[in-house]
């Protein structure tokens, strides 16, 4: 993506088409997909799960994706400057949104750290067996060790750093443009290696068979959650992108084109992962573990030399996706300070680092030698992850399509995502009847039943 420069006076633009779509699934493929996506379809149901979320991908997603283009377009400002130029009734919301980054950005890391620490045991050897035990022994001492998972987070921290203080942007741009394809050349691979290993058709029907029984407000709720987390919503992140956004470009088209290609990543993975950790017969609710353990044994059997070929790129990949997400997120904090506290680039940056490092390590911790140290029941790690997922961006896209639907006003919200009436869009007044009422309402409905099951 074409980094934002603030010594210039103008705002600067994405110079390409291609750039900023790239640069908004960029944000939005990332560990969501790959790493949670599986795991919480394991942990809560399986197609009960899927279901739910493809159905707020759909309802949700592609709506308040293109709310949140307006938006940042309209304003050609980042979130919480959006919202106080608009209406600055509706500040909070942006402010909700720097809050939000903070905490994800205060795991993220940690997690991308693990996967950096996987490219290194997959060089090494340390993985090339398909039995669970040892696998999950590998896991295991990485995440609740000290030195090694913090060594690790750092790392991945230092690369978000050094990129959105600026200068390499257009390596990103280039990086981002080959992962893509790259990715879905290898999750495809893979999703024929899985689904032909023994008993794979059991995991695609738990995948996609929804269990009624297992139904729950919890569910629903983390289900719902995980959409907004997978597409980068809820919290300004693709307000602060498209804040950046040429006043030609095709909001329409692009609200379509990026939640179809985060949820197609996100649908693979859990092909790829869930029928071969049947098939392995590992424990499919294992949790967050659940792509580290599981993807090392299709690795496997792919004999030495190919196994781990393939391992190395695909650890490589995620490193990769989950850095062009946690950029965005960084962008969001970064484009906060900048806007409305006059701080520099890097002085916004390097502030921001220092805290975000310190809660990166509680996070890490809390998976060893701090857990008995928990908030109603979650550790730190957890709690950061819950406190977003069912609480602060679902609020969030709340506010966002109640702001749209009854304030922004139907006029304005029209010549903005028309482009002034250049663009066509026919389904306009499904969309916002969506935005006013269908939206908020599901927000809601879902919001108050899943809200009790908060505590771990
Ligand atoms: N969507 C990213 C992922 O799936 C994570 C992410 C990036 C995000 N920016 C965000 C989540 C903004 C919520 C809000 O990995």
């Amino acid at each position: 993506m074409e980094q934002p420069s603030t010594t210039t006076g103008g705002r600067d633009q994405f110079r390409s088409r291609i750039g900023f779509i790239f640069a908004a699934a960029g944000s939005a493929v990332g560990l969501g997909n790959i790493w949670k996506f599986p795991y919480l379809a394991g942990t809560n149901g399986g197609g009960v799960f899927v279901v739910i979320y493809l159905a707020c991908v759909i309802l949700i997603g592609f709506s308040l994706m293109l709310m949140e283009f307006a938006l940042g377009r309209n304003t050609s400002l980042a979130a919480v400057g959006a919202f106080r130029k608009l209406d600055s009734r509706f500040k909070f919301v942006g402010v909700m949104g720097v809050f939000s980054a903070f905490l994800i950005m205060g795991f993220y890391p940690v997690v991308g750290g693990w996967s950096l620490s996987y490219i290194f045991k997959t060089i090494m050897g340390e993985l090339a067996v398909t039995d669970a035990a040892t696998l999950g022994g590998v896991f295991d001492t990485l995440i609740t060790g000290v030195f090694s998972p913090i060594f690790w987070t750092a790392l991945y921290l230092v690369i978000n750093i050094v990129i959105v203080a600026g200068g390499i942007g257009a390596g990103i741009e280039k990086a981002s443009k080959w992962m893509m394809p790259a990715l879905f050349v290898l999750l495809i691979i893979l999703v024929v290696r899985s689904l032909t290993l023994p008993n794979a058709g059991e995991g695609l029907k738990y995948m996609f068979a929804p269990d009624w029984s297992k139904l729950s407000g919890g569910v629903a709720l983390a289900a719902m959650g995980q959409a907004f987390f997978s597409l980068s919503l809820g919290m300004g992140c693709m307000i602060t992108y498209s804040s950046y956004l040429s006043k030609d470009e095709n909001l329409v088209s692009n609200a379509f084109i990026v939640p179809g290609m985060d949820t197609l990543v996100a649908i693979l993975a859990g092909m790829v992962i869930i029928p071969a950790a049947i098939s392995f017969n590992f424990e499919v609710g294992a949790g967050p573990g659940l792509v580290f353990v599981t993807v090392p044994a299709i690795f496997a059997t792919m004999g030495p030399v190919v196994g781990k070929l393939f391992g190395i790129i695909f650890f490589v990949l995620i490193a990769l996706a989950a850095i062009t997400s946690s950029i965005s997120l960084l962008e969001v904090i970064v484009s906060y300070l900048i806007d409305e506290k006059n701080m520099t680039r890097k002085k916004a940056v390097g502030a921001t680092s220092v805290i975000l490092f310190i809660m990166c390590i509680a996070a890490s911790m809390s998976l060893g030698d701090w857990s008995g140290f928990t908030i109603l029941g979650n550790g730190i790690f957890d709690t950061f992850d819950k406190i977003t997922t069912f609480i602060t961006m679902p609020l969030g896209g709340l506010f966002i399509s109640l702001f749209v639907g009854w304030f922004w006003g139907k006029e304005k919200a029209k010549n903005e995502v028309t482009n002034n009436g250049t663009v066509k869009f026919a389904l306009f007044d499904v969309w916002f009847f969506l935005c006013k009422w269908v939206i908020p309402a599901i927000i809601l409905v879902i919001f108050i039943t899943g809200i009790p099951s908060f505590p771990g």
